[in-house]
């Protein structure tokens, strides 16, 4: 008789909550919201918006349009972006008020729509000491903008020159690592404080920096943190499926028009929304680790931001879907794949 072979075929969670996403606006926004609320109940929603979102005002307005794309079901929490004017009275009344859930850090010119981000974290330390003060978590766009520094360091270069200094002089600030790319990272946050944790991307699983040249350049990889090589993606793995309680779901589902992406200075971002529980279920299982996916997508993110856990629940079933060319007019991430596990409410 064969041996036989016991697999699950269906995996209740406790409804997830996407820790980094990009909802964009208008009617980018009206596309892509609905793939966010069908898996996850709260986000954090990133404020790159042109022009960004850096007053309670425009946050109030931009809560109230996410909320009419995506509907009663779903939870945006909204943070702000830093610039080095940001004033940390203002910050800290809108956090006190319930609009701001935290502050992003982006390095000027790190990333899409970052110029007006931080020139020198130096400029905003007043900034820093109030939410330290206040308990409010700072997001961090880890990567220094150093044109001297080779694209595929710039992480490992942040983590030394501006977060280790960071942690050092504020102690009891909070902070959330997003979108973590290298072994050096997964490293940093693990040896760190309990005040630190770190998002983790389905690209950063699923992809090493091959993906970027596969028979030709291929602007549906590219995203920032670029994807590294393949000890780092194994590292990133490693950490996610860990059971550590540092590391949790942030998808940075960032969607580009088609034209945007194929074009001869392509925009960064991956769109992921569409399939994002289904690509890191893929994960957990190729790691032997589905009984801790649950602990990743439903309970990391919202004990480290203090926030109850979900009631609901979602279910995945072990059923073929294959991913289509487009969804909303973009290209997804694992377009023309399929994938095992299928979401099915
Ligand atoms: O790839 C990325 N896309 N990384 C970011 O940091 C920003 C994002 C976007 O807004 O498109
Ligand atoms: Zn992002």
């Amino acid at each position: 008789m064969a041996d036989q072979v016991l697999t699950i075929s269906s995996l209740t969670l406790r409804r997830p909550d996407d820790w980094h996403v990009h909802l964009r606006d208008g009617e980018m926004l009206a596309a892509v919201a609905p793939y966010t609320v069908r898996q996850f109940a709260r986000a954090i929603v990133m404020p790159n918006l042109s022009p960004p979102v850096t007053t309670v005002a425009m946050a109030q307005a931009y809560r109230a349009r996410i909320v009419t794309a995506a509907g009663p079901d779903f939870t945006p929490l909204m943070t702000c972006y830093l610039t080095d004017g940001t004033d940390p009275a203002d910050l800290i009344a809108g956090f006190e008020a319930g609009v701001w859930v935290a502050a992003k850090l982006y390095p000027a010119h790190a990333t899409t729509n970052s110029a007006h981000g931080v020139s020198d974290v130096a400029r905003i330390r007043p900034v820093i000491a109030a939410m330290e003060r206040a308990g409010m978590v700072l997001c961090v766009h880890g990567e220094v903008t150093d044109p001297a520094v080779d694209i595929f360091d710039r992480e490992a270069v942040f983590l030394d020159r501006v977060l280790a200094p960071l942690l050092r002089d504020f102690p009891g600030l909070r902070v959330v690592l997003e979108h973590i790319t290298t072994a050096d990272a997964a490293q940093f946050v693990a040896d760190g404080p309990a005040t630190l944790a770190a998002t983790i991307t389905p690209q950063h699983l699923h992809l090493n920096r091959n993906a970027l040249f596969a028979d030709g350049l291929r602007p549906h990889a590219y995203c920032l943190p670029v994807v590294k090589r393949e000890r780092h993606r194994l590292a990133v793995r490693a950490a996610a499926v860990s059971g550590s309680p540092k590391f949790f779901l942030g998808t940075d589902s960032a969607p580009h028009a088609v034209a945007a992406k194929e074009s001869a200075c392509g925009c960064a971002g991956i769109f992921n929304a569409p399939h994002a529980l289904e690509s890191y279920a893929a994960v957990f299982e190729a790691e032997g680790a589905l009984d801790r996916f649950e602990g990743f997508a439903s309970e990391h993110g919202a004990r480290f931001y203090g926030r109850p856990l979900n009631e609901g629940t979602v279910t995945l079933v072990r059923e073929p879907v294959d991913v289509p060319d487009r969804v909303a007019g973009i290209v997804p991430f694992h377009a023309g794949e399929r994938l095992a596990w299928r979401v099915v409410g």
